[in-house]
């Protein structure tokens, strides 16, 4: 098939990881006999340097004109002054919001390789597999704000509406009847009225999903949960900033954020893919990143975008059988392993197509 990929390196070690990805899809093009075309722009605080906008009108015809959106990541100490009128994060939030991409898969699971250094007890660690479903273009992101400013008052507000919050939740559950039948809804309910209508909307969208077992957890909870019982967990929906958080807190149990990946999906086969971590401007550069959250990203990509099952398959087994053969990177490296750069990982990987 023929399909163009946007490409958005972003900043800090967005660049390096993405240039692996890319790679990696132009392997699997060749071996598959595809034809994927690459066209890339600015986003964040390269786009900030280049244009003053980090999400400029060029970049978003590159990414209308595309299938699918591959991203790196975005931000760094040289924009993050507080007093600055204009964050590279505001680039992503923009872009997600523009294409409407309000469903954000992060799948987390374990690997036997890396169970043995992990800060959990390996016990813990038994069969973890969960989907997270973060809602990606609402709630306290983009609730009314008031910029800051030099005033002594600031203030974002949590909100969400009914349809919202059903179009979420229906993922979720469309996700849990493909798996093992479980929801966990997380909220804050004895506290926050946007998080009452979550609540009670999930529960009416549960009557379409009767197979599906619900369970509600307040966040202050789930991330006790989320440490004390990892197994228990199939599909897990929350709010915007909650789901940022708590899959965070789930990275841990992956061995490192560094393995994490994302889909931002809409009711279409249109996505964004980008892996968990941030742009990590301390390790930029110097060939230390860990490539896994981003190449799962690009095995999404395949999945849901282009319905490339196959192909997706064959680059997650590949992973998995390079952390078999023992390769690591410096995150996720046990005491007396010998870490692999970021471009050694890459070649191990591309070896095991
Ligand atoms: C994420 C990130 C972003 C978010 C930042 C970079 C805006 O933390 O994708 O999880 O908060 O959504
Ligand atoms: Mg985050």
């Amino acid at each position: 098939m023929k399909a163009t990929i946007a490409v958005l390196p972003g900043d800090g070690i967005g660049p390096e990881v993405v240039g692996q990805a890319t790679d990696l899809l132009a392997h699997i093009a060749e071996k598959y006999g595809h034809e994927f075309t690459f066209v890339e722009g600015v986003i964040g605080g390269i786009a900030i340097d280049d244009t003053g906008d980090p999400l400029p009108p060029e970049t978003v015809q590159i990414c209308e004109a595309a299938d699918a959106i591959l991203l790196g990541a975005v931000g760094g100490p040289k924009w993050s002054d507080p007093t600055a009128s204009v964050q590279p994060e505001r680039g992503l939030l923009e872009l997600r919001q523009h294409f409407g991409l309000f469903a954000n898969l992060r799948p987390v699971k374990t690997y036997p390789a890396l169970v043995e250094h992990a800060p959990l007890r390996a016990e813990l660690l038994e069969n973890v597999d969960i989907l997270f479903v973060r809602e990606l273009v609402s709630g306290i992101y983009f609730g009314a704000r008031q910029e800051q400013g030099d005033g002594d008052e600031s203030h974002d507000t949590m909100s969400y509406s009914r349809g919202e919050v059903e179009q979420v939740a229906n993922v979720a559950f469309r996700a849990a009847q493909g798996r093992r039948k479980k929801l966990c809804s997380v909220d804050k309910a004895n506290v926050l009225a946007s998080m009452r209508l979550w609540r009670r909307t999930v529960v009416e969208v549960h009557e379409e999903y009767e197979d599906v077992e619900l369970e509600h957890l307040l966040v202050d909870a789930a991330t006790m949960h989320l440490l004390t019982r990892p197994g228990s967990f199939d599909v897990i929906v929350a709010g915007n900033m909650f789901g940022d958080i708590l899959s965070d807190e789930a990275s841990v149990l992956a061995g490192s954020l560094g393995m994490l990946p994302s889909a931002s999906l809409r009711a279409d086969h249109f996505g964004l893919y980008e892996p968990v971590h941030g742009s990590a401007p301390d390790i930029a550069g110097q060939g230390l990143a860990n490539p896994i959250g981003m190449f799962l990203s690009a095995a999404m990509l395949l999945r849901y975008s282009l319905q490339l099952e196959a192909e997706a398959q064959a680059i997650e087994s590949a992973i998995d059988a390079a952390l078999e053969a023992g390769l690591r990177t410096a995150d996720i490296a046990g005491a007396g392993e010998t870490p692999v750069s970021t471009s050694e990982f890459t070649a191990a990987v591309l070896s095991r197509l």
